[in-house]
C-alpha cells in the first residue's frame, strides 16, 4: 500500500526512512533535506561511503536516541548528478523495494525531494512504480519456502508538503495502477503453459471486464470456422485445447476514435512440427506476452477511462504443438478475409494469427489506429538485443507516438523499415504469400507479412521478443531472466497522452 502523507518524517517510527540526495559537483557531501542527517551524510562522504550517485544507498542506523530519527533504519538513495528523468526515480524505487526486501522492512516513509526542479507529480508516479515493479516476486509455486512468502512491504508513506498534496495523490495513483499492470501480465506470463491456457485468457478478460465495465466477448472456435480464420484455426490445430479469441471493449458512449490493440496469446511455441530446439523451449510459455500486456493494458484504461478514445483489445489465443492433426509445412491456409498462406515453416506461427485478428478487428471497428505486440521473431534479438523492443509502422504520427510513449515508460523501442521491396521475401509459388521470408530481415518481413491484413488503417507493430523476458537488468526488474512485463505500460501511456 503506498499512501502520500503529510507527517514530518520525525514522527515516522517504522523500518525504513527514506531521503533522496544527488551527487554535489565538486568534492562536497551530497545534500539532505534534514540538518541531522546531513550530519550523517557528511560522515560517510568523508569515508567516501556517500556520494549520491544514481541508485546507490547508504544504509544508516540511528542510535535510538539519534535527534529526531525514530524510524528503525535510514536509507539514503542517490539520484546522481545528470538530469533528472522519470527511469531515476523508478529506478530509485525499485533500489528501495530490494533493499526492504532483503532487510524484511515492512514499512517505510520516503521523503520526496520536492527540492528538486522536476514534477512532484511525475517523482511520485515513478517512484511508487518503481516500488511495485521492485517488490514482484512470483512465489506461489515455491511451496517449501513459506517463511519467505510473507516477507512484503506493507506500507510506504510519501511524504511532501500540503500544497504538493493533489499533484502527488495524483502521481501515486498512475504510479500504482501502472505497476501492478506489470506486474499482472508478469503473473500471467510466470504461469506455465498448462495454467496459463487460452482459457486462462478467456477468464481473465471475464474478470477485468467485469470488474470494470468492459465489454467481453469470447470468439469460440466454431464461430472462427464461420468466419474463416483460417490462421487461428490452423496453428490450433494441433493442440487438444481449443483456441480462443478474446475481445474486450472499453466505450465512452461519445463520438471518439478508436484504437484498436492486438496482443500474440501463443500460450506454448513448441514451433509445431518445425519443432525448436529442445534447450531452452520452456521459455516458449512467455510467448503469450503481447496478450498479457494488452490484457494488462485494458484493465487500467476501464479503471482510468479516458475520454477521448474507444479502445477494444483483441487477442488470438492458442498453443503451437505437433500432432498429427497439425499444421505441416507446405500447408496452405486461407486467412480471414481470404487471403491464402503457404504455411512453410509451422514455427511462424504468430504472424497466422495476428493476420485474422489484426483482419477482422480493421473491418469489425474501424480503428483510427492499431497497435499489436507480439514476441514474433528470434530476429529482433538479432537485431536489437535484449535492450529495446521493436518497432515497425506505416504510419509516422503513430510511430513517434508509440516511440515517445515508450520513453515515459521506460521501455525504449527502435524503429526499424518497412518497404515495397520486403515483400519480394514473402512471394509463394502457389499462394498469395509464404509465411516465412528467409533469413534477411527476419522482423521486418515478418511485419511486412502482418501488413498485408491492416489495409490502410494506421498501425505500429511491437516485437518484443527480445524484451518479454531476458530483458535489460533494472533495478525494478528483480529477475531479468523472468518475464519482464514490458509493453503494458507503453500502452497505458499511449492512451493516457492520447492526442
Ligand atoms: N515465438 C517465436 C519468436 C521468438 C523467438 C520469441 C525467440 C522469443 C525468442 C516465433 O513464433 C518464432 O518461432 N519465430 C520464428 C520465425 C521463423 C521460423 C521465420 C523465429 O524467429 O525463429
Ligand atoms: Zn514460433
Ligand atoms: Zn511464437
Amino acid at each position: 500500500m503506498i499512501v502520500v502523507s503529510n507527517k514530518k518524517a520525525s514522527q515516522f517510527s517504522g523500518d525504513m526512512l527514506v531521503y533522496f540526495v544527488r551527487q554535489s559537483e565538486k568534492k562536497r557531501a551530497p545534500v539532505c533535506s534534514d540538518k541531522l542527517v546531513q550530519e550523517r551524510i557528511d560522515h560517510a562522504f568523508e569515508l567516501g561511503d556517500c556520494l549520491g550517485k544514481k541508485e546507490e544507498c547508504l544504509l544508516i542506523y540511528p542510535e535510538r536516541v539519534f535527534d529526531g530519527v525514530r524510524a528503525k533504519r535510514l536509507l539514503i538513495v542517490g539520484l546522481g548528478k545528470d538530469e533528472l528523468n522519470r527511469e531515476l526515480f523508478r529506478r530509485a524505487g525499485g533500489a528501495i523495494a530490494r533493499k526492504a526486501l532483503a532487510l524484511k522492512a515492512e514499512k517505510l516513509f520516503l521523503v520526496v525531494p520536492e527540492e528538486l526542479s522536476f514534477p512532484v507529480a511525475e517523482m511520485t508516479e515513478c517512484l511508487s512504480e518503481g516500488l511495485i515493479l521492485g517488490s514482484y516476486r512470483f512465489r506461489k509455486y515455491k511451496k517449501e519456502e513459506e517463511e519467505e512468502k510473507s516477507v512484503e512491504i506493507k506500507r510506504i508513506g510519501l511524504y511532501v508538503s500540503d500544497a504538493s498534496m493533489v499533484h502527488a495523490r495524483k502521481g501515486v495513483k498512475r504510479g500504482i495502477a501502472a505497476g501492478n499492470a506489470g506486474g499482472v501480465v508478469r503473473d500471467m506470463a510466470n504461469e506455465p503453459g498448462n495454467v496459463w491456457t487460452p482459457q486462462a485468457f478467456a477468464d481473465f478478460a471475464g474478470k477485468i471486464a467485469g470488474e470494470g465495465g468492459l465489454v467481453c466477448r469470447i470468439m469460440e472456435k466454431e464461430e472462427m470456422q464461420q468466419l474463416k480464420m483460417g490462421g487461428l484455426l490452423g496453428v490450433s490445430q494441433g493442440s487438444a485445447l481449443p483456441p480462443k479469441l478474446v475481445v474486450l471493449e472499453y466505450r465512452t458512449g461519445k463520438n471518439v476514435p478508436t484504437l484498436l490493440l492486438v496482443g500474440k496469446g501463443l500460450t506454448f511455441d513448441s514451433g509445431g512440427i518445425s519443432l525448436k530446439a529442445g534447450e531452452g523451449m520452456g521459455d516458449m510459455k512467455y510467448d503469450m506476452c503481447g496478450g498479457a500486456a494488452v490484457m494488462a493494458a485494458m484493465q487500467v484504461i476501464a479503471e482510468e477511462k479516458p475520454g477521448r478514445v474507444d479502445v477494444v483489445a483483441l487477442v488470438p489465443a492458442t498453443e503451437n504443438l505437433p500432432s498429427s492433426s497439425a499444421l505441416k509445412p507446405g500447408d496452405i491456409i486461407t486467412q480471414y478475409g481470404g487471403k491464402t498462406v503457404e504455411v512453410l515453416n509451422t514455427d511462424a506461427e504468430g504472424r497466422l494469427i495476428l493476420a485474422d485478428a489484426l483482419a477482422y478487428g480493421v473491418e469489425q471497428y474501424k480503428p483510427a489506429a492499431v497497435v499489436d505486440v507480439a514476441t514474433l521473431t528470434g530476429a529482433v534479438i538479432v537485431g536489437l538485443g535484449h535492450h529495446r523492443t521493436g518497432l515497425l509502422a506505416n504510419n509516422d504520427e503513430l510511430a513517434e507516438n508509440v516511440l515517445a510513449a515508450g520513453e515515459r515508460a521506460g521501455e525504449p523501442l527502435w524503429r526499424l523499415p518497412l518497404a515495397e521491396e520486403y515483400k519480394e521475401q514473402l512471394k509463394s509459388q502457389v499462394a498469395d504469400l509464404k509465411n516465412i521470408g528467409g533469413k534477411a530481415g527476419g522482423t521486418i518481413t515478418a511485419a511486412t507479412f502482418l501488413q498485408e491484413f491492416v489495409g490502410t488503417a494506421p498501425w505500429a507493430h511491437l516485437d518484443i521478443a527480445g524484451t518479454a523476458w531476458n530483458y535489460t537488468e533494472k533495478s525494478y526488474i528483480p529477475n531479468s531472466k523472468g518475464p519482464s512485463g514490458i509493453a503494458a505500460r507503453t500502452l497505458i501511456e499511449l492512451v493516457r497522452n492520447w492526442r
